[in-house]
């Protein structure tokens, strides 16, 4: 049965409602002014307040909005003294279910109270249904069980429609690059191009003419025209990733893009007016970018329109058996292999793992137990986790201290671990060390590794 909430300063009147109701096999709470039912209500799950309107300090009426508040959708059903009809109608106005005129039966109590109980059933009922099967979005490719990915597929859904610019937040292997394209695919722009520019794999001084191409003869080499991202992605999307990295001279013509969505080819005089959708990503932190004046506040709220922030997989790991699926299925696929399954414990490794490389890092981990697997169900041997302590996430991990290695030396181990797992990518290096591209450079050089 339910949980009903009295509130009623009349003692006898209270004590009645109590029994009858309780009878009836409710949970019933009582309160004899509106500060205690507050406190009730915020403390108990209550389906429904019946309240007298004229209640010592507090008013029935004040009761009423304040509860609301707290949760509009509890009814609410007032009790008022015959002759007062005005106050059950401004009762009604301010949220009211129903009311009951006293003195009432209590047969006209009950019938009033599982009326508005079974709407109540019918409206949650609804709403679960809807919640299990028409607000659930599915993205072929995207797995998304959890609540924190539903939120952000419910973001990409309402934005695919509109024209906005969207700037992609989370940590290196996210899915940004995968939500970038849902969000193309679900436009309208979903029959144009979709192009992507990375800043970091493009050297500083080749990215303008990437992103807005250039005439013969702009510059030595430029032997034939040619056109730049902004122009390819014309009706269509363009992916900028790695935003954070874009310098300084490129971000105020890519202000000027996004202001007056046009420019000119490098070397050229002709003004190009393109109609494309912008996409940004980063891994970074921008708002730490305008702190040091990195990144153009202007340029970043230009970007900033949408913002849409994937979790780190380690905080929606219940999505963690549906992506190991969903590799399986794939790399099975592609090398050929029937390896369709993986035990309770294997799995349970990677439940507890904190995934700093995120979805992609599981990826790889299933690609590889896939090769290495010699049964068709991938058991724990099959599974290699670095076991590296990078990026403290687990309170467990002790701090290593390396015998017989200087400080020095160790420092020089963790850059050429970072070269290595950014396969030679030296800015992505340098970001993971926390060290400014120059400051690689030198320690690089200094390990006699010059940077080329
Ligand atoms: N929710 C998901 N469902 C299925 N596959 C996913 C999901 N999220 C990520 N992936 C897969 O994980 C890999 C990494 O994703 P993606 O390249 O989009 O990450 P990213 O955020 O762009 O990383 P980076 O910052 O390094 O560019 C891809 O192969 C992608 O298909
Ligand atoms: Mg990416």
């Amino acid at each position: 049965m339910s949980n009903i909430l009295i509130v009623e300063d009349e003692p006898k009147m209270r004590r009645l409602l109590e029994i009858s109701l309780g009878e009836d096999g409710h949970t019933v709470h009582i309160a004899p002014d509106a500060e205690t039912a507050l406190k009730c209500f915020q403390r108990e799950a209550v389906d429904l307040i019946v309240t007298d309107l004229k209640l010592p300090g507090m008013n029935g009426l004040e009761f009423l909005q304040e509860a609301k508040k707290w949760n509009a959708s509890v009814p609410v059903v007032v009790m008022t003294a015959y002759g007062s009809v005005e106050t059950a109608v401004e009762a009604m106005k301010a949220g009211a279910s129903d009311y009951v005129l006293k003195p009432f039966s209590m047969a006209e109590m009950r019938l009033v109270i599982s009326k508005e109980l079974d709407v109540q059933r019918v409206r949650d009922e609804n709403r679960s249904l809807k919640e299990a099967l028409g607000k659930r979005y599915h993205y072929q490719n995207i797995i998304a069980r959890s609540a924190r990915m539903q939120e952000v597929l419910a973001i990409v859904e309402r934005v695919a429609a509109t024209n906005s610019t969207v700037l992609l937040g989370g940590e290196s292997g996210v899915g940004k690059d995968l939500i970038a394209r849902a969000i193309h695919q679900n436009s309208r722009r979903a029959s144009g191009p979709f192009i992507k520019i990375n800043s970091t794999a493009i050297p500083d001084t080749l990215l303008e003419s990437e992103l807005f191409g250039y005439e013969r003869g702009a510059f030595t080499g430029a032997n034939a025209s040619k056109p730049g991202k902004f122009e390819l992605a014309d009706k269509g999307t363009l992916f900028l990733d790695e935003i954070g990295d874009v310098p300084a001279p490129t971000q105020v013509k890519l202000l000027r893009v996004l202001q007056e969505r046009e420019f000119e080819r490098l070397g050229g005089t002709k003004t190009l007016k393109v109609d494309v959708r912008l996409i940004a990503a980063t891994n970074k932190d921008l708002r730490a970018a305008l702190e040091q004046g990195t990144f153009r506040e202007d340029l970043y709220y230009r970007l900033n329109v949408v913002p849409i922030d994937i979790p780190p997989l380690r905080e929606h790991k219940e999505d963690i058996p549906d992506l190991v699926n969903h590799f399986l299925v794939r790399f099975n696929h592609e090398n050929g292999r029937r390896v369709e399954n993986i035990t309770p414990a294997a799995l349970k490794t990677l439940m507890e793992y904190h995934w700093p490389g995120n979805v992609r890092q599981l990826e790889n981990t299933i690609e590889r137990a896939v090769a290495l697997s010699r049964s068709p169900v991938i058991d724990v041997d099959a599974i290699q986790l670095d076991s590296g302590g990078h990026r403290n996430h687990s309170s467990t991990s002790a701090p290593i201290l390396p015998e017989g290695m200087t400080l020095e030396q160790w420092e020089d181990e963790m850059i050429r671990e970072a070269l290595r797992r950014a396969s030679g990518n030296k800015s992505q290096a340098a970001r993971m060390l926390g060290l400014s591209r120059n400051a690689l450079r030198y320690r690089l050089g200094r390990m006699g590794l010059p940077d080329d």
